[in-house]
């Protein structure tokens, strides 16, 4: 199981004074050296937090695999194929929301992803799909003819240890074998820290998480290479 580390909130905190510290790209060379396995970033609509200059940047740093995240739309389309990212994830995206709520809704949405995905493909570039833990949703990648998915754990991370928590876990568990007999590579992520993440480590066919809030927050106490060497911990 490897671990992908989402610097979104690096830029999120150079944005918060509209200052060149900290850098992004640092952030994603030191979390490699760490251990990092990737390095995840989301480029909003609103450029929130990441820009253009920093996918530039990581495109010329990164030594593993670089993630973008994006909704697909043309200028992310002209975008991807410009930077060229190992992998492009497709996330649905609200302006007013504070981070991802939820899984793409691929059901409904294939006759306008298909396109997107089959011109990114087309320039070597895979694409993964975040998805709720949903066997139809599911199909439907497989269908749309995905690399992998990442399976959104948002909802579990919400919820506290009871027998909800449990339902929701074993969800994961079937969507991830499922996924896994599709042959689709499977990831996952969103809400995972330091406290929650060790029953979805015990799902073999999970290979790599993607995690960003809980590392940048414990980066900040402890230094970043601590806080990914920390947390592969849990993983392994
Ligand atoms: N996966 C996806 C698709 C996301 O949008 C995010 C948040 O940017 C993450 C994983 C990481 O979530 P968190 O920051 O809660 O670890």
């Amino acid at each position: 199981m490897k671990l992908a580390v989402n610097v979104d909130h690096f830029a999120t905190l150079r944005e918060a004074r509209g200052s060149d510290e900290p850098e992004p790209v640092l952030a994603a060379l030191l979390a490699e050296q760490a251990g990092a396995k990737g390095i995840v970033c989301h480029i909003r609509r609103d450029r929130r937090h990441i820009k253009e200059r920093d996918l530039k940047l990581f495109r010329e740093a990164i030594k593993t695999k670089l993630n973008i995240e994006m909704c697909a739309t043309e200028d992310n389309q002209r975008l991807s194929l410009e930077i060229k990212p190992d992998v492009v994830s497709l996330v649905p995206e609200r302006e007013e929301e504070l981070t991802t709520e939820g899984g793409l809704d691929v059901l409904s949405s294939q006759d306008h992803l298909s396109p997107f995905v089959k011109t990114l493909q087309s320039s070597g570039i895979k694409i993964s799909v975040f998805v709720d833990p949903d066997i139809e949703q599911i199909n439907a990648c497989n269908k749309l003819g995905v690399d992998l998915i990442e399976i959104n754990t948002g909802k579990y991370t919400e919820l506290k240890p009871g027998p909800q928590r449990q339902t929701s876990l074993q969800q994961i568990k079937k969507s991830a074998q499922h996924g896994e007999e599709l042959e689709l590579e499977i990831h996952a992520g969103h809400g995972l820290d330091y406290r929650n993440i060790h029953p979805i480590t015990q799902i073999p066919q999970i290979k790599e998480f993607s995690i960003g809030f809980a590392i940048v927050a414990r980066s900040a106490m402890v230094g970043i290479e601590k806080a990914v060497k920390e947390m592969i911990n849990l993983i392994q």
